[in-house]
């Protein structure tokens, strides 16, 4: 069976974007198709300035909400990097065979490391080394398939040639994953500037749309998004970003094409109208069991417990594989833990 990984990181409230560009794909097919394996990836959130407190709420709203998204821990695993040494433990032996030149080539890093430098900050040498632990994630646990927004594609390639590299130097011992992009809305933009991404840790909040912003926030936000110069409704990502963003969030909400529902919206607003109540259905269900879930913090903690019982089960061979492979001498096993076996 395909096995697929996938991960979110805790560094803001969740927004559309991770909703249309992941989640959905996640719950509505790959934990059908897949032993797929879904992971809130805490220690990714620490690569920027973060506050101790903030990151637990978050990490721990954000497993909630995957559940609220419809992941179901029968069908498929959820839980915290954290909770699972391996991630770590093959990070530190994948930055024995990736090169610095290859993390500075990173187009995240560059853009995020430029941001950080531009307002007077530092930046953490986690986020130069992020590619590596995202490749750990991956590779630890066999993945085929990574199923991304088409800003990950690039380091879900670098996962790749450090399969590939470490298979070839070292003998075979991951699997080679590739990224799966779905078919749209894997670059939802930002409302309030359509030619960048919409992203849970940019300041611009009228312009990204929440999960759990109510449906009136929601319906302001999408009645004054940004649109283009010109009148007519066409879909084209270049000269009309700001309609072509509403196109492709209707497309993804209603199942839709946003080329034949360019053809029949005559308005800017009414293109507005028809994408804010398309939003609004879309996050109601996921509210409501956001809010159910809540009420029961126990149930979200068991969920987490087992599946990091579960996650590690499945990483803890292939690093330990990894760690032979490499020349790492393996521990003793205590001669009675021995005889138990
Ligand atoms: P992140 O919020 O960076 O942890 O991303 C978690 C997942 O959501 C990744 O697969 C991203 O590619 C995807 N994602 C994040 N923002 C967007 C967006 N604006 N449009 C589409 N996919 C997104
Ligand atoms: N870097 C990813 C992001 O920002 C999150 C992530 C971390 C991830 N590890 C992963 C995604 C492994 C897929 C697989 O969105």
């Amino acid at each position: 069976m395909t096995r697929v990984f996938s991960g979110i990181k805790p560094t803001g409230h969740l927004t559309l974007g991770n909703y249309l560009g992941a989640m959905r794909q996640w719950a509505a097919v790959d934990q059908h198709q897949a032993d797929a394996v879904f992971c809130i990836v805490d220690l990714h959130g620490m690569t920027v300035d973060h506050d101790p407190a903030r990151l637990r709420r978050l990490t721990r709203q954000g497993a909630t909400l995957l559940l609220a998204a419809g992941l179901d821990p029968e069908l498929c695993t959820v839980f915290v990097q954290s909770h699972v040494d391996e991630h770590a433990r093959l990070s530190y032996v994948l930055e024995c065979v990736a090169t610095d030149g290859e993390m500075r080539r990173m187009i995240q890093y560059k853009e995020k490391a430029a941001g950080e430098r531009a307002r007077g900050g530092s930046v953490r040498l986690s986020l130069l080394t992020y590619p590596v632990l995202m490749a750990a994630d991956i590779l630890a646990y066999g993945a085929d398939e990574v199923p991304v927004g088409d800003d990950q594609a690039q380091h879900v390639e670098l996962a790749r040639d450090l399969a590939v590299r470490f298979n070839q130097r070292y003998g075979h011992t991951f699997v080679v994953p590739k990224a799966t992009l779905p078919r749209v809305a894997a670059r939802v933009m930002n409302l309030q500037e359509p030619t960048s991404k919409m992203g849970k840790s940019d300041d611009s909040g009228p312009g990204i749309v929440y999960l759990l912003d109510e449906p009136d926030v929601v319906r302001k936000k999408v009645m004054r998004a940004v649109t283009d110069s010109g009148r007519e409704v066409v879909y084209d990502r270049e000269g009309r970003p700001g309609v072509t963003n509403l196109l492709e969030i209707l497309a993804a909400c209603t199942g839709g094409n946003p080329e034949s529902l360019a053809d029949v919206h005559q308005s800017y607003g009414a293109l507005k109208k028809d994408t804010a109540e398309a939003v609004v259905e879309v996050l109601r269900p996921v509210q409501a069991r956001h809010k159910e879930l809540c009420a029961d913090p126990g149930y979200v903690e068991e969920v987490l417990r087992h599946g990091a019982e579960k996650a590690r089960a499945m990483a803890r061979p292939t690093v330990d594989t990894a760690y032979r492979a490499i020349g790492l001498l393996p521990p003793v096993a205590e001669p009675a833990l021995n005889a138990a076996r």
